[in-house]
């Protein structure tokens, strides 16, 4: 295999922090500076977790049980990493990532009330284990984020205190493994937040820039 460069990036938070904002500006940031970006997001971006999506997000679904819902996570994740984000990472790629593993931890985990260990085993079968190399989490009342959205899919409209569960779900994630995270409450202005972000890549690409076995299996 290849010996990979690319860093894989992602950013998580809430409905509405704006993550695809600050996905945007990262990734003329790199592009800037030269690198090949592949901007992808999650579910969804393959032909198969387009179909996935559409299910995931229509109100006209009605109910999902949350293991369904996990699962169908997880199935648009395996095909995500295999289609799209191990082969950008191995010919040197950034990856840079809207919604991963945590957001199915937070939102199927914390928020539908699954035990987070069982999500975490079937999103790390999924996915390999591969991790990314940082995690941006965009933190924000959720009050404010998705009140903000006057026409709401079907997660989005599934009430405060499953989005106070997902809040608190992200916080815990990040709080287990500062050393992947940067956590930015999302309140403060694009620019400075854009700033930050690209410190934080900057540092992590300086500290692996080589990482063996970080792709494998
Ligand atoms: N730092 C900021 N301050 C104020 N408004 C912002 C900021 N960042 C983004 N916005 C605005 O907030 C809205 C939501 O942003 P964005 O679409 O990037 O969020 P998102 O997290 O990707 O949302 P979704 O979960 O719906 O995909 C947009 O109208 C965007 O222009
Ligand atoms: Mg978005």
């Amino acid at each position: 295999m290849a010996e990979p460069r690319g860093l894989f990036i992602v950013f998580e938070g809430g409905d509405g922090v704006g993550k695809t904002t600050q996905l945007a500006l990262l990734a003329e940031h790199l592009r800037r500076a030269g690198h090949e970006v592949v901007v992808t997001r999650e579910p969804g971006d393959t032909p198969a977790g387009a179909v996935i999506r559409r299910l995931l997000l229509d109100p006209a679904t009605g109910d999902l049980d949350p293991r369904a819902e996990a699962l169908l996570y997880a199935a648009d994740k395996a095909q995500h990493l295999a289609q799209v984000v191990r082969p950008a990472l191995e010919r040197g790629a950034m990856v840079v990532c809207d919604r991963y593993v945590d957001s199915m931890l937070a939102y199927q985990g914390a928020g539908r009330v699954l035990d987070v260990a069982e999500v975490a085993a079937i999103a790390d079968w999924a996915t390999r284990g591969l991790h990314p190399d940082l995690t941006v989490l965009l933190d924000l009342d959720p009050a404010l984020a998705v009140g903000q959205i006057a026409d709401k899919d079907r997660l989005e409209d599934a009430g405060d205190e499953f989005h106070l569960r997902v809040r608190q779900g992200f916080l815990a994630l990040a709080g287990a493994d500062p050393d992947r995270y940067l956590v930015l409450a999302a309140r403060d202005t694009r620019e400075r937040i854009a700033a930050r972000v690209a410190e934080a890549v900057a540092a992590r690409q300086a500290a692996v820039s080589v990482a063996p076995g970080r792709l494998a299996p």
